[in-house]
């Protein structure tokens, strides 16, 4: 396992960076003085964040990239070399009912392109080298919506299960190899988007990182969530469904 700690000078590969909980990933690796390689297509964005990390301590590289292009995965790992730390964050969670006759089947497209093909390529390009130096850490970036069947957002809560599993898998494949693999699953955090959300991108980055340092093959962002999530786990899915529902429309 490689802790936000022992980032200094070793390299942090984050996507999603221009934005939300990537920047602020990014950003408070920038404080323990890591060289953070920031991954989004908004370059501006990108520059800022950059600039940022530096002000907070850090190096800092930015690679404009749309990652849903399935070229994309090799093409970055091609050009970043070493990576101590990978953050699986770039996401979208294009919404509605797939009842609806003008649901885009495109964007679901696109959308699991990025949240699971982008995401399990870049593990499985990057994983291997850190298991044979020993050291290493894989946070991948789930949701609590993966915990529930989420009406409305049916493919993208999907997706994020995905997530959940796959790093569930991981880390016992990884177990005493040094390397960690972790999902943090943030429930409802004001970023560009859900700014209905109640926690912070910061209070997110602040477990994504201190994950590192724990045992446990999956965590979940902030108390109220981490007891949805179980709940949600534990309940028969002819409850799950419609309670979800009812809650994703009270609280976002
Ligand atoms: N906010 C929440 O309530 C919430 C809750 C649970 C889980 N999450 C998860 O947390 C992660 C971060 O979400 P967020 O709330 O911070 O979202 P956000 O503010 O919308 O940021 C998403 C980031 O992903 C990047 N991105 C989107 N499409 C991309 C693409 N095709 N190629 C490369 N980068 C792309 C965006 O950069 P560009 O636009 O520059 O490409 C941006 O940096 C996601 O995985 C999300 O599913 C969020």
């Amino acid at each position: 396992m490689t802790t936000a700690a022992q980032m200094r000078g070793r390299t942090a590969l984050v996507t999603g960076a221009s934005g939300g909980i990537g920047r602020a990933i990014a950003e408070q690796l920038g404080d323990h003085g890591a060289d953070v390689v920031l991954v989004g297509r908004n370059e501006a964005a990108l520059e800022e964040a950059a600039a940022t990390v530096r002000a907070r301590g850090g190096t800092s590289r930015t690679i404009a990239l749309d990652l849903a292009d399935p070229a994309a995965p090799r093409k970055l790992v091609e050009q970043v070399g070493e990576v101590e730390l990978l953050v699986n964050n770039a996401g979208v969670a294009p919404g509605g009912p797939m009842v609806d006759a003008d649901a885009d089947a495109a964007d679901l497209r696109g959308m699991l392109d990025l949240n699971v093909a982008a995401l399990t390529e870049l593990t499985a390009l990057l994983l291997p080298a850190m298991v044979a130096r020993g050291h290493g850490s894989v946070l991948n970036l789930a949701s609590v919506a993966g915990y529930m069947p989420a009406p409305g957002l049916a493919a993208y809560a999907a997706s994020k299960t995905y997530v959940l599993a796959l790093s569930r898998a991981l880390w016992t494949e990884v177990r005493g190899t040094g390397v960690r693999v972790v999902s943090v699953s943030p429930g409802a955090t004001r970023t560009a988007m859900n700014p209905r959300g109640t926690r912070t991108a910061d209070q997110v980055a602040t477990t994504a990182l201190a994950a590192l340092a724990g045992t446990a093959p999956a965590v979940i962002d902030g108390r109220a969530n981490a007891i949805l999530g179980r709940l949600f786990e534990a309940l028969p899915a002819r409850v799950a469904g419609p309670l979800a529902g009812w809650a994703m429309a009270r609280f976002g």
